[in-house]
């Protein structure tokens, strides 16, 4: 395979102030989750870049962020507009050895820490805005999303080969089509701070490795879920579960350690949903 990093790596990267490199590289030294960074110019997808990467033997811990991508893609086969300077759109290699069936828990993690350091960074800031998330892992400020995480991984006889974990931030977007504008926003729309990618990108190396290490320990949720509920923004709210199958109501009731939805139905059962091709949505809107 050409070396594609190389080929997007240009001088204009260098000097580029929403982020560069250089300072997240330097801000990585305690990170042990995330070791190396790779800014590009651009690709199609961070999420595709990282795959052709770890197929071709990159190593657990490679960031790849891209100042720009013309194919990005959200969860459900949906679009994820990312243009230059608009957000940060990175991808995280991960080549961790644990079971296939536990990987969907890694996006809570990833959800958790983009959050935390979101939140850190608001909160240094000065900025009165409610920073939660909406299960499983959209990052939302006062209602409205500005983060979304899209997981995907090659497995292999019950051994996973890797896992990529994608993750959009809306840093500095002022607008979005007429069709999502009403959930998506920004952290600038939101806040108006117009706060440093490389602040964000170094923020969240920095939470990963805390979250990660302490789902390492358990090879669950155990030790992140109480902080995790704290900022569910769902907790204690009435939700509508929606599959191809079905779609049904009730009062979500936090995560359990492998990151289920706790629901308790409106004729009083408790059930639990699993992410993945269910949405959940509050019973109005969004949240
Ligand atoms: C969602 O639908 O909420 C998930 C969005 C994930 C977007 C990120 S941006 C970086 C990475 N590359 C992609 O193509 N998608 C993810």
């Amino acid at each position: 395979m050409k070396n594609e990093v190389l080929e997007y790596m240009t001088a204009d990267m260098e000097t580029d102030d929403f982020y560069n490199a250089e300072s997240i590289q330097a801000a990585l030294k305690e990170c042990t989750a995330v070791k190396k960074v790779i800014c590009v110019k651009e690709c199609d997808s961070t999420n595709n870049l990282a795959k052709r990467c770890a197929e071709n033997g990159d190593k657990d811990g490679t960031l790849y962020v891209a100042q720009c991508q013309t194919g990005g893609r959200g969860r459900r086969g949906r679009q994820w507009i990312s243009p230059k300077d608009g957000g940060i759109w990175m991808t995280l290699l991960l080549r961790p050895d644990i079971n296939p069936a536990s990987a969907s828990m890694l996006t809570i993690v990833a959800a958790m820490a983009a959050a935390s350091a979101i939140k850190n960074i608001l909160k240094e800031e000065s900025v009165n805005a409610e920073c939660n998330i909406k299960w499983p892992n959209d990052v939302v400020i006062n209602k409205k999303k500005i983060c979304g995480i899209l997981t995907e991984m090659r497995a292999e006889y019950e051994k996973i080969q890797y896992v990529i974990i994608g993750i959009g931030i809306n840093v500095n977007m002022t607008e979005f089509p007429e069709e999502i504008k009403e959930i998506a926003s920004s952290i600038r729309m939101q806040t108006g701070k117009r706060v440093s990618g490389s602040r964000i990108i170094s923020a969240f190396a920095e939470e990963f490795t805390h979250y990660y290490q302490e789902f390492l320990k358990s090879m669950d949720l155990s030790n992140i879920k109480a902080e995790y509920n704290e900022i569910l923004i769902n907790t204690g709210k009435m939700v509508k579960i929606c599959s191809s199958e079905e779609e049904y109501t009730g009062t979500a009731a936090g995560i359990n350690s492998r990151g289920e939805l706790l629901v308790v139905k409106e004729d009083g059962t408790n059930i639990k949903v699993s992410a993945g091709e269910v949405s959940v949505r509050g019973l109005y809107g969004y949240v």
